[in-house]
């Protein structure tokens, strides 16, 4: 059974790894609980028994506009409905906190699985600010 909760508690470390796991990157020492703390509308911590198997965070603008970023599920877990489900809450919440708009960004392979979770494709821009 998995359980979902928003704002839930959780160690840095917890996050770090399932991110580096979900993103395929190097573990980084990133103190997500200030970030989140500091700078979210709030996140969603899935959690099989104790161990954090999905999370997602929901930026915004202090306002009415709301922005997913970080949605990750363990690989070992994917494809289970959890990611849906994290959205899903995500939404739910936003939208019980004040939230008019919830906007996400994405690659091309993701566009069933977001599309599923009920957003609707609209023209978008990006700018990569840093240089590779
Ligand atoms: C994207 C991610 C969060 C999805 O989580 P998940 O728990 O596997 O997703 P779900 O099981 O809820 O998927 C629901 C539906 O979305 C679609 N979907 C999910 N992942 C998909 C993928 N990789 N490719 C194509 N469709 C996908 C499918 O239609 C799926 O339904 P199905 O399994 O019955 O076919 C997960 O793959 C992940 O953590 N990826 C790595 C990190 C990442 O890229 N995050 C997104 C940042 S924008």
């Amino acid at each position: 059974l998995i359980a979902y909760e928003w704002r839930d508690r959780f160690d840095n470390t917890e996050v770090n790894g399932l991110h580096a796991e979900g993103f395929e990157h190097e573990a980084q020492a990133e103190d997500w609980w200030a970030r989140v703390n500091h700078h979210s509308l709030g996140w969603v911590c899935a959690r099989e028994d104790s161990e954090l198997v999905g999370f997602v965070n929901v930026a915004w603008d202090g306002a009415t506009h709301c922005f997913l970023l970080d949605t990750t599920v363990a690989p070992s877990r994917q494809r289970q409905g959890i990611g849906a489900a994290l959205v899903a809450h995500a939404v739910a919440l936003s939208k019980a906190r004040g939230g008019d708009w919830l906007h996400v960004d994405y690659e091309d392979h993701l566009t069933s699985f977001y599309e599923g979770c009920g957003f609707v494709p609209t023209p978008a821009g990006l700018i990569q600010l840093y240089d590779d």
